[in-house]
């Protein structure tokens, strides 16, 4: 597809912000947190430089799976607010300039949706086949997603005597995809929530959802929601969570010429190898990777990430990579989980160290797609380790220094999950603070957003890895018409020197240096060398004659 007008791609460059409204600001007090707790804090979120929120699922739910598990996709939980509320959410961000859009968790419900509900109840139900079915599970099974809760993708069921399939928990049954009737109730939710001003949504479990078994053409019926989704609204994105080696991938994008599956789709690979340079010190590993990531259609986009919600899934390293991954950043087994995953965020795995800390996020933001942030890692939240599995890393966002770090007036016993303790605690660790000291990690996010958005060649241009004479360092470049950035990441403790020979650069080209404004000079002869810091870090714009942006 050729695009003409790139201004309406606002993905391409956009700044992703996910979050969870229920541990995010509490307004009413009640310990829970709400839309209009949102509200007042999308001011926050605006001055970071975010562009678009995702917000985790707000439905109705048991709560099983941390709102993964809906029992109404036309609903509020009613915790968080209801519709009104969350209007206004979706207008204050727009008029801040931030696009709004949700999860879409389509590949099952919970076992207590009034569809599920009635299925169950007889075989005769005309829900019945909303699921998928069994007399008996197949012999060959993969392994369930949640090792430690389920042995098994089918569960019986004793009244109709069936079997039901469940890729994740057992009570989270399987939509029938495979069902016309079903594709129809999936376009009429994501047409609702279009229609109040949701640009586009995170889909949840995408290869699960729409390979199911009996259903022909998956990537058709892909295809037709996104020219849905088009339909509706120019703007509106599928930005995909697809697990799976980069050339499967490339099929759920569309392939390299068609384009039109999923708008965005998570890296999942690059980021496991980034976590592997980091624990060996060494780039060469993310180098090698990205360097044969496929470079996408035009309209498409990587979202690159460092942490999300889940667990930090290690299941593409092999299982030495995964267990020096496990040595360095999780030796202890109550930080690991389901033999795959890690269950903490950034700064503790890296013992604090503001160094590599600021070195991991410069790296996020210079890495050719667009950044994705869960909340509070702006700050350098840490995990709560008492808190079960993957929930360790969904305690509430750190706002001040005071009671329930200003998350809620509620008793800290009332809470929807306690606040993180010892070194992360909200004394240490908060936004109110941060925004005062010029130093902090807050603000230094901020710098990294503001170069990024000046810098659209991160999302729009031509990636090359330059090969470096130290394997501690990462040089990458990414240029389009309008620029070229060159971005240099030392992954290992010791003082490096860069070395850059570009053949197309002319001696005496000014060099600056977009996160401390240093500027330097091509020069007249052999390569330009740089010093790296241990773990440091530099965004160099090899500036044209007649280049007028801002550094
Ligand atoms: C979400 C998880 C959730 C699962 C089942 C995912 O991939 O990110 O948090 O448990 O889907 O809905």
């Amino acid at each position: 597809m050729r695009v003409t007008d790139t201004s309406d791609l606002w993905w391409k460059t956009a700044v992703v912000y996910c979050l969870d409204v229920e541990t995010y600001m509490d307004w009413n007090g009640d310990g829970c947190g709400d839309l209009e707790g949102l509200a007042h804090r999308l001011d926050y979120l605006a001055e970071l430089g975010v562009t678009c929120i995702w917000l985790m699922p707000f439905y109705p739910s048991p709560d099983r799976d941390d709102g993964y598990d809906i029992t109404d996709y036309y609903g509020v939980d009613a915790r968080l607010g209801h519709h009104g509320d969350l209007v206004e959410v979706i207008r204050t961000a727009k008029d801040r300039g931030m696009r709004v859009i949700a999860d879409l968790v389509v590949n099952h419900t919970s076992d207590q949706h009034p569809w599920f509900v009635s299925a169950r109840s007889s075989r005769e139900s005309p829900f019945r086949d909303f699921y998928v079915w069994a007399d008996e599970p197949p012999a060959k099974q993969p392994e369930p997603v949640f090792p430690d809760q389920e042995d098994s993708l089918w569960e019986y069921d004793k009244k109709t005597k069936q079997y039901y399939l469940h890729n994740f928990y057992k009570h989270q049954p399987d939509l029938n995809v495979a069902n016309p009737r079903v594709r129809e109730e999936i376009a009429k939710v994501i047409g609702f929530w279009m229609e109040l001003g949701i640009s586009g949504f995170r889909v949840d479990a995408v290869p699960f959802f729409i390979e199911q078994p009996g259903f022909e053409g998956p990537h058709d019926y892909l295809r037709s929601l996104r020219s849905y989704i088009g339909r509706r609204s120019g703007e509106g994105v599928l930005l995909g969570e697809v697990n799976l080696p980069y050339e499967d991938q490339l099929k759920y994008f569309g392939g390299l010429d068609a384009d039109d599956e999923l708008t965005m789709q998570f890296d999942f690979v690059g980021m496991q190898q980034i976590y592997l340079s980091l624990a060996r010190e060494d780039a060469t590993p993310l180098a090698d990777t990205l360097a044969a990531r496929p470079a996408l259609p035009e309209v498409a986009q990587w979202a690159n990430f460092l942490r999300n919600h889940d667990e930090l899934t290690l299941d593409k390293l092999t299982e030495d990579e995964r267990q020096e991954v496990f040595d360095a950043f999780a030796p202890e087994e109550r930080m690991q989980v389901y033999g795959r995953g890690i269950v903490r965020r950034l700064p503790p795995m890296l013992h604090g160290d503001p160094r590599r800390i600021r070195m991991a996020y410069s790296l996020l933001f210079s890495l050719p797609g667009t950044p994705v942030l869960f909340y509070g890692e702006e700050i350098g939240m840490g995990e709560n380790l008492d808190l079960p599995g993957r929930t360790s890393v969904r305690s509430p966002m750190q706002w001040t220094s005071g009671a329930n770090g200003g998350f809620s007036k509620a008793d800290p016993e009332d809470l929807v999950a306690p606040v993180t303790g010892d070194g992360f605690a909200p004394s240490h660790v908060n936004a109110s603070q941060q925004r005062h000291d010029e130093g902090s990690l807050l603000n230094f996010i901020r710098l990294l957003i503001q170069c990024y958005r000046n810098s659209p060649e991160i999302g729009w241009g031509r990636f090359t890895v330059l090969e470096q004479p130290d394997r501690a360092v990462l040089a990458h470049q990414i240029e389009n018409g309008q620029g070229r950035l060159v971005a240099l990441h030392n992954f290992a403790p010791e003082p490096a020197t860069v070395r850059l020979e570009l053949e197309d650069v002319e001696p005496g080209t000014v060099v600056t240096s977009l996160l401390d404004a240093d500027e330097y000079t091509w020069p007249e002869e052999g390569p330009f060398e740089q010093p790296l810091d241990g773990y440091g870090y530099r965004w160099l714009r090899v500036i044209r004659p007649g280049d007028q942006r801002l550094t």
